[in-house]
C-alpha cells in the first residue's frame, strides 16, 4: 500500500467520547449522532464497545443496521469473547471494522496486564486472526503506544500486520507525547517495520497536555493516514483530538499537509451543537471552529479590516464549517466603520457626518457600560439622539 493522499477520519465520539464522565448517551441519541456523522461523510464511525454492556451492544447493532455510507466499528479487547461480541453486533453492517487492542507499554504490561511481552504479542496475533474470520477490515491498537518502547512496537506491529491487521493505530493513551517526538515515533515505525506498507497507520491522541490536535497533525506529516477524533474533542479525561480542528487544519493548510478528507465540513457546526445538546457539555465560546466567538470580531481595527477585505483577519469561511456567516460584535472596541455598517444593515443612515459622530459617541458611552450592544440598543440610541437634536 503506497502512502495515499486520503486522510481517513475515524470518529470515536460514540465510544471514547462517551467515556467522558457524565456523557453517556441513549441508543436513540447515538443513532442521531451517527446519522449526522454519516451525512458529514465520516469514513469510520466507532459506534461503541459491544461487550461493555447490553446497551452498548444494542447501540452498535442499531447503528450498524441503519448507517450505510460510513464504515461501522466496534472496539474489542484482544480476547475471544470481545471479538465475537463485536462481530455479532456488526453482522448486518454494510461495511464493518473490528478494532482490537492490547497494551504495549512496560508499565501497562507489568502492572495492568501482568503479562510478559512475548505473551502480549501472542495474544495480539491471536486476536487479529480471530477478527479476520469475521471481517477483512481489522484495526489493531497498541494501547499506551506513546509510552511504549520502539523495538517492542515494531515487533508487535509487524506480527499484527502479518496476522491480517489492515489498520495499525498508535494511541497516545495518556496524552504524554509532544508533537516533535510523536512525529518521530510515527516516522520510525513506518520506516523500520518491514511490512508497514501493508497497513494504514493511524493515531489516537488524548489531550491531557492540550496537544492532541498538534500531535495528530505532526503524525500526518510523518505518514499517518488515519486520525481518530471526536466532535468537540469529547473523550476520556481531557478528551481526544477534536474532529473539527484536525479536519479544518488539514483543509486550511493543504499547502503543508498534501492530504484530503472527504468530509462535508458544512456539517461541523450542526454536529457540534447536536453533541453538545445531547451530552449537556457546553462548547466554550472561544473554542476553535465551533465556539460562538470563533468567527466573531469585536476590535475596531479587526472589524474595519474585515469590512475592507475578509481575509485580513479570517483564515476560514464561517459558512464552510456550517455557520451562517461571521459576525461583527459591537462592543467598546468597535470602530466607526462597523458601527455605521451595522446601522446601514438596520436601514438607518445619517444625513451628516456630525450626526453620525454624535451617535457614535453615544454608542461608545453605552459600550463602556454594557458588554455587547444589540440591534435594539442601537435603534434606541439613534432615536434618542435624534429626538434631542
Ligand atoms: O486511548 C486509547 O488507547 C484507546 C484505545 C482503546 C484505542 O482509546
Ligand atoms: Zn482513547
Amino acid at each position: 500500500m503506497s502512502v495515499s493522499d486520503h486522510l481517513v477520519i475515524f470518529d470515536t465520539t460514540l465510544r471514547d467520547g462517551e467515556q467522558s464522565p457524565g456523557a453517556s448517551m441513549t441508543k436513540a441519541e447515538k443513532l442521531r449522532i451517527a446519522k449526522t456523522l454519516e451525512k458529514m461523510k465520516v469514513d469510520v464511525i466507532e459506534a461503541g464497545f459491544a461487550i461493555a454492556s447490553q446497551g452498548d451492544f444494542e447501540s452498535v447493532k442499531a447503528i450498524a443496521e441503519s448507517i450505510k455510507d460510513s464504515r461501522i466499528c466496534s472496539l474489542a479487547r484482544a480476547l475471544d469473547k470481545d471479538i465475537d461480541r463485536a462481530a455479532e453486533a456488526l453482522k448486518n453492517a454494510n461495511a464493518s471494522r473490528i478494532h482490537t487492542f492490547i497494551a504495549t507499554s512496560p508499565i501497562h504490561m507489568q502492572y495492568k496486564l501482568q503479562m510478559q511481552p512475548d505473551d502480549v504479542v501472542e495474544q495480539a496475533v491471536k486476536a487479529v486472526k480471530r477478527a479476520r474470520n469475521y471481517t477483512d477490515d481489522v484495526e489493531f491498537s497498541c494501547e499506551d503506544a506513546g509510552r511504549s518502547e520502539l523495538d517492542f512496537l515494531c515487533r508487535i506491529i509487524e506480527a499484527a500486520i502479518d496476522a491480517g491487521a489492515t489498520t495499525i493505530n498508535i494511541p497516545d493513551t495518556v496524552g504524554y507525547a509532544i508533537p516533535r517526538q510523536f512525529g518521530i515515533l510515527i516516522n520510525d515505525l513506518i520506516k523500520n517495520i518491514p511490512n508497514a506498507d501493508k497497513a494504514i497507520f493511524s493515531v489516537h491522541c488524548h489531550n491531557d497536555l492540550g496537544l492532541a490536535v498538534g500531535n495528530s497533525l505532526e503524525a500526518v506529516l510523518n505518514g499517518a493516514r488515519q486520525i481518530e477524533c471526536t466532535i468537540n474533542g469529547l473523550g476520556e479525561r481531557a478528551g481526544n483530538a477534536s474532529l473539527e480542528e484536525v479536519v479544518m487544519a488539514v483543509k486550511t493548510r493543504q499547502d503543508l499537509f498534501n492530504v484530503n478528507t472527504q468530509l462535508d465540513t458544512t456539517q461541523i457546526v450542526p454536529a457540534s451543537r447536536l453533541v453538545s445538546t445531547i451530552t449537556g457539555f457546553p462548547v466554550q465560546p472561544n473554542k476553535a471552529i465551533v465556539g460562538a466567538n470563533a468567527f466573531a470580531h469585536e476590535s475596531g481595527i479587526h472589524q474595519d479590516g474585515i469590512l475592507k477585505k475578509r481575509e485580513t483577519y479570517e483564515i476560514m469561511l464561517a459558512q464552510d464549517v456550517g455557520w451562517h456567516n461571521n459576525s461583527l460584535v459591537l462592543g467598546k472596541h468597535s470602530g466607526r466603520n462597523a458601527f455605521k455598517t451595522r446601522l446601514q444593515d438596520l436601514g438607518i443612515t445619517f444625513d451628516t457626518e456630525t450626526e453620525l459622530n454624535e451617535a457614535f459617541t453615544r454608542f461608545k458611552d453605552l459600550a463602556d457600560k454594557k458588554h455587547e450592544i444589540f440591534d435594539e440598543d442601537l435603534q434606541a440610541l439613534v432615536s434618542e439622539s435624534r429626538s434631542q437634536a
